[in-house]
């Protein structure tokens, strides 16, 4: 049985994965930021535990707790949007938990569970086509975009330094969908954005290492 680490799995894309997942028979391991809200996500068939992945100390206790737990794939899904980043209205503090939750959190992530990699060897991070300077037409939003671009430099990063341990590294893309964070506008629906970027996963190798891809299949430009 296959085994995945889905972070921030409590709602949203990461209690998708983990329900597609475990119904596809795989054992799914996810975090939770408050034990009180892993419900669905236990009753969906998830060994439930806690991680804060903007805090490296509560990623420490994560692994400590893991110990020896071999990971087909390491999913880094947790990400917050924020608030205040139009241009002249930066707030410094929330910018920088953006990105400590969205880019520190995935590399420390990578950092503390790369050597438990086994079988597929993936790590997985939930980028955006908002991350990408060449898809950028509209401006703004100047922390979860900044955020997401770094979050790719780190995922190729892991591609080159992680290569020689046969480990596949990608950056995916969800489209836009109706979550907390997506909001009701959004045009897809969780369900159809989960099995998008299940395909991708279940065909990368390390061809693929390095890139990102929508979830619909396409290789994105950075
Ligand atoms: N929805 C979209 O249209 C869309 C588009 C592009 C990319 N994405 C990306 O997809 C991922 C999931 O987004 P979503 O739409 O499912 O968002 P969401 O509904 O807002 O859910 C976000 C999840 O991340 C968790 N989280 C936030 N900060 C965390 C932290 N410091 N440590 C651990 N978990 C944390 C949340 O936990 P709590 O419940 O504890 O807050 C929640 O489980 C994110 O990386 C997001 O940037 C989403």
């Amino acid at each position: 049985m296959p085994t995945i680490l889905i972070t921030g799995a409590n709602r949203g894309l990461g209690l998708e994965f983990v329900r597609q997942y475990a119904a596809d028979g795989w054992r799914v391991i996810a975090t939770v930021r408050d034990p009180l809200a892993g419900k669905a996500a236990s009753d969906a068939g998830a060994d439930i535990y806690v991680a804060d992945v903007s805090d490296p100390n509560s990623i420490q206790r994560l692994k400590g707790a893991l110990a020896g737990v071999e990971l087909d794939v390491l999913l880094n899904n947790a990400g917050i949007y924020g608030e205040n980043q139009s241009f002249g209205a930066v707030d410094p503090d929330g910018f920088l938990k953006v990105m400590r939750t969205n880019v520190l959190g995935p590399l420390k992530m990578a950092e503390a569970f790369a050597g438990q990699l086994t079988g597929r060897k993936i790590i997985a991070s939930v980028s955006s086509m908002m991350g990408s300077i060449a898809e950028n037409t509209s401006g703004n939003f100047y922390a979860y975009r900044a955020s997401k671009a770094a979050l790719d430099m780190v995922m190729k990063n892991l591609a080159l330094d992680l290569k020689e341990q046969g480990v596949t590294a990608i950056a995916l893309s969800p489209g836009w969908v109706r979550t907390d964070m997506g909001g009701p506008n959004a045009p897809l629906d969780a369900p159809t954005a989960i099995a998008g970027m299940r395909a991708v996963l279940a065909k990368a190798d390390l061809n693929d290492s390095g890139k990102f891809f929508h979830f619909d299949g396409r290789e994105l430009p950075w």
